[in-house]
């Protein structure tokens, strides 16, 4: 299918019925993207809402929060779980201020060189900061794509996942970036979450059910393949 019409569907979309009004939507704060995105990494926006908020009063800066304990980090952290995330926070706030002279470096490419900003978020945050043009793949992603394209090929081995990110990047917008390629992230992120969910997904509510190849085939659930290692 034409991966613009992809696009634009998925954007118009999110703009109707997607998630518009969580606290860390509506602003370009590379900040308080990147501090949200690490929370939702894998724990539940209902969680994450009251962590995030406490975390935005007592470091409401990059700065605030390098110049804490580790102690008070993990303190405030605790009950989210998954603690490494606590500490890769802490020294990714450090390194902002010692190598980046306090500011969120503008890429996705150089956002990955900090500790614990993969891929995804790295892309997540440069879309939704900087209208980046650039691919996000997190699980729920890798569900929604795999499913649209038909995409077969097992994920656990490394040649198709890499495969993906080319497909997933060959799919996103080409226009209007700065306005877009938010939108696009947030509405794969929300279709993954609320229609293309990996069991019994709501086909006929979603925008690109026309597209779909998984659904063409009758057996959206099968994707993605991925067997163990
Ligand atoms: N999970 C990861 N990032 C998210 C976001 N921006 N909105 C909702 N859920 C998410």
């Amino acid at each position: 299918f034409p991966p613009s019409l992809f696009a634009n569907e998925i954007v118009r979309w999110q703009q109707s019925h997607g998630r518009n009004s969580l606290p860390w939507q509506n602003t370009r704060d590379p900040y308080r993207v990147w501090l949200s995105e690490i929370m939702l990494q894998q724990t539940q926006v209902a969680t994450v809402l009251a962590y995030y908020d406490r975390f935005v009063q007592r470091f409401p800066t990059v700065s605030d929060l390098a110049a804490a304990t580790q102690d008070e980090v993990m303190a405030l952290w605790g009950g989210l779980g998954y603690y490494s995330r606590a500490r890769n926070l802490h020294r990714c706030a450090q390194d902002v201020m010692a190598l980046h002279a306090g500011q969120f470096p503008r890429s996705a490419e150089q956002l990955q060189t900090l500790p614990g900003i993969g891929r995804s978020t790295a892309a997540a945050i440069a879309s939704f900061c900087f209208g980046e043009r650039v691919a996000i793949l997190d699980g729920n992603v890798k569900r929604v794509l795999t499913r649209a394209l038909g995409f077969s090929g097992d994920l656990a081995q490394s040649a198709n996942e890499r495969a993906l990110w080319n497909q997933a990047t060959d799919l996103l917008p080409h226009e209007n970036l700065a306005q877009a390629m938010p939108r696009y992230t947030q509405g794969l992120m929300d279709l993954g979450a609320t229609i293309c969910t990996g069991r019994q997904p709501k086909c006929l509510l979603c925008p690109v059910q026309a597209l779909c190849r998984g659904r063409a085939e009758g057996q959206p659930e099968k994707y993605p393949v991925k067997t163990r290692k």
